[in-house]
């Protein structure tokens, strides 16, 4: 007997979808130049000298400027205090050059986050993690909401796949963090596909994520998900981006991986983002189309 085909796995890159979003803000940014005299105005704050903070910022920096942006960075000291990082926010608060505040996370641990970041004006919230904001997406207020960059970005992948309707699909969403896994399943759930967020403390976590059509692994955990966690034909989702060592003679001392075991999982799925590649340039050009979102807003359009 034959034996039955598998169709070919997609491998989901996000580079050329990331790329399509950016194009988009390019040309749109050009129009509300032209149209109002507005730049869109982005100012990214790090606090601190995390290599991978300080290398997400400097992307961001760059990707603002090519989007035709203004594009400001305030490196604090590590030292910064809560005071100070204040001032400096309510500062840009009321710069009306600046559209969109990012405080790239995780903030020196004497800073209490969940402070700061409400301190900055909702309108000007590009991460989308001001309780104004966590309202309106989780109330459907979407309009006029910023929406989490990564799990916005996942959405987009999603979509490539299915299509915007995810009626009849059961989502998985690995992580409870508020920067995505509790945003990812308010999304999931406002385009009516049935969600679980599971976690650490979820019991028999393979075999809740083997009703998955839609896997989204969100833990930080390198490489936990495993072929036998996915149902035959799903999407999955892969948000993690974790450093891990070589073996010793490797070329490289560290290599990059995400929180799904990509060569063992890539044959059982139908889609699968690929790390790095996948998720992490997503985010990166939704922040760029939150910034302009707010620009054009704070213009009338
Ligand atoms: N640190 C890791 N991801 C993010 C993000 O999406 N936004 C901010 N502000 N910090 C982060």
């Amino acid at each position: 007997m034959e034996a039955a085909l598998k169709a070919e796995t997609t491998i989901l890159s996000g580079k050329p979808i990331a790329e399509r979003v950016l194009s988009t803000v390019r040309q749109e940014t050009a129009d509300l130049i032209a149209k109002t005299g507005v730049q869109p105005g982005i100012a990214v704050v790090i606090a601190g000298t995390d290599p991978a903070s300080q290398l997400y910022v400097r992307s961001k920096g760059k990707r603002a400027i090519e989007c035709g942006f203004k594009s400001v960075e305030h490196k604090l000291d590590e030292t910064v205090s809560e005071e100070e990082l204040m001032a400096l926010l309510h500062t840009l608060n009321a710069d009306p050059s600046i559209h969109g505040i990012l405080v790239q996370l995780p903030l020196p641990s004497h800073i209490n986050e969940a402070r700061i970041i409400q301190e900055i004006d909702p309108a000007k919230d590009v991460d989308g993690f001001h309780l104004i904001n966590v309202g309106k997406l989780t109330t459907g207020m979407t309009e006029t909401a910023a929406i989490p960059c990564t799990p916005a970005g996942c959405m987009i992948l999603i979509e490539e796949v299915i299509g915007k309707d995810l009626s009849g699909k059961s989502a998985v969403v690995i992580g409870r963090s508020n920067i995505v896994g509790k945003p990812m399943a308010s999304l999931l759930l406002q385009a009516n596909a049935t969600v679980t967020i599971a976690h650490s403390r979820t019991k028999d976590l393979p075999s809740v994520c083997r009703q998955a059509d839609i896997l989204v692994a969100a833990v930080g955990r390198p490489e936990m998900v495993k072929a036998n966690w996915i149902k035959p034909g799903a999407i999955v989702i892969d948000v993690g981006i974790n450093r891990v060592a070589n073996p010793p003679g490797s070329e490289k001392p560290h290599r990059i991986v995400g929180d799904v075991d990509f060569e063992d999982c890539k044959d059982v799925a139908s889609a699968i983002t690929p790390v790095p590649g996948g998720v992490g340039v997503m985010t990166i050009a939704l922040l760029m189309a939150n910034t302009l979102k707010a620009a054009k807003i704070a213009a009338g359009k």
